[in-house]
């Protein structure tokens, strides 16, 4: 799915990375038959509550608002009616163009800390949400809204995400952001680009890539990226961290596994290379069994 984000407000990768793969889950969900996208916006709660008022006519902030630029028929959804997807197929986008969706960050984040989960699993729920609106489910009559919450159930939890409850960031989930985490590495001296993604024991991700310098030394390992990232964040405890590198394994290298230690030594490790055709799993208490601890 092509996602094409606009934001009044700065907003943190990380978030877009899972909603970029819960929309390609939609998307493999609902069967649609051709490539398709939608404009994703960001804004506060000020902004929203005016377009809610203007578009709706209702004036108060919401969580997210979807405008459908094409008219579904009743209970005949995207996937189920491919000949009208294609009357909006724009060659020169080559996709079709779903509609908007709107996301105020203020409910964003409210929702986040009520659920107890984090910003980016809100952000993918509501993203996934107004996506099954743009592909014509609905939620006014009681049988079109069981359709639709089963639809929005059976993306969700293929990526791991679930509003209710805690289910975990699947292995899937995780290795794909590893995966998406490698495409921002800065590794223009080796020419070995890596990428981490590493799950807190609070369901949060935190993601990281190398980044070289021109003072070799100077260079911070993708792992040892999340982990500053995570631990600055207030995270301590982890269950899994994936990394992912091109063409050969990338066990994290001895100054890794040494700092990641200092938080969880049996932290679970997934390495993944050849674009995710290969998947290797440890454990990090076996690959550091004697590490360095300062005892008096
Ligand atoms: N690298 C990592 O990101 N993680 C490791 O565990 C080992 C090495 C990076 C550092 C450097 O940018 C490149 O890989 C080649 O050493």
């Amino acid at each position: 799915m092509k996602l094409e984000w606009t934001m009044s407000l700065p907003v943190e990768p990380g978030l877009l990375s899972l909603m970029q793969i819960a929309a390609d889950q939609a998307a493999r969900a609902e069967g649609l038959a051709l490539p398709c996208g939608a404009a994703v916006r960001f804004c506060g709660d000020e902004e929203i509550r005016t377009l809610n008022a203007q578009y709706r006519g209702v004036d108060r902030a919401t969580d997210v608002l979807s405008f459908p630029a094409i008219g579904w028929r009743k209970g005949i959804t995207a996937g189920k009616d491919p000949a009208r997807l294609k009357r909006h197929f724009d060659p020169e986008e080559g996709c079709c163009f779903l509609g908007d969706v709107v996301i105020s960050l203020d409910h964003l984040r409210d929702q986040a800390r009520q659920f107890g989960h984090s910003e980016a699993r809100e952000a993918a729920y509501l993203l996934v949400h107004s996506l099954c609106h743009l592909m014509g489910y609905d939620h006014m009559e009681e049988e079109e809204k069981t359709v639709m919450r089963e639809k929005e159930e059976e993306i969700l939890s293929a990526v791991g995400v679930t509003r209710e409850g805690k289910a975990a960031v699947s292995d899937e989930t995780l290795l794909a952001l590893a995966r998406d985490a490698m495409t921002r590495s800065y590794s223009p001296y080796s020419h070995y680009p890596v990428g981490a993604a590493l799950l807190a024991a609070d369901g949060r991700v935190f993601q990281g890539c190398n980044i070289e310098n021109a003072s070799f030394g100077a260079t911070i390992c993708a792992e040892r990226t999340a982990m500053v990232k995570a631990v600055s964040e207030g995270a301590r405890q982890f269950e899994t961290i994936a990394i992912a590198t091109r063409d050969t394994p990338g066990w994290p290298c001895g100054i890794c596994r040494q700092f990641m230690s200092e938080f969880s030594p049996d932290i679970r490790v997934l390495v993944t290379w050849g674009d995710g055709k290969y998947i290797e799993e440890g454990r990090l208490s076996t690959l550091l069994p004697h590490q360095f601890e300062l005892k008096e």
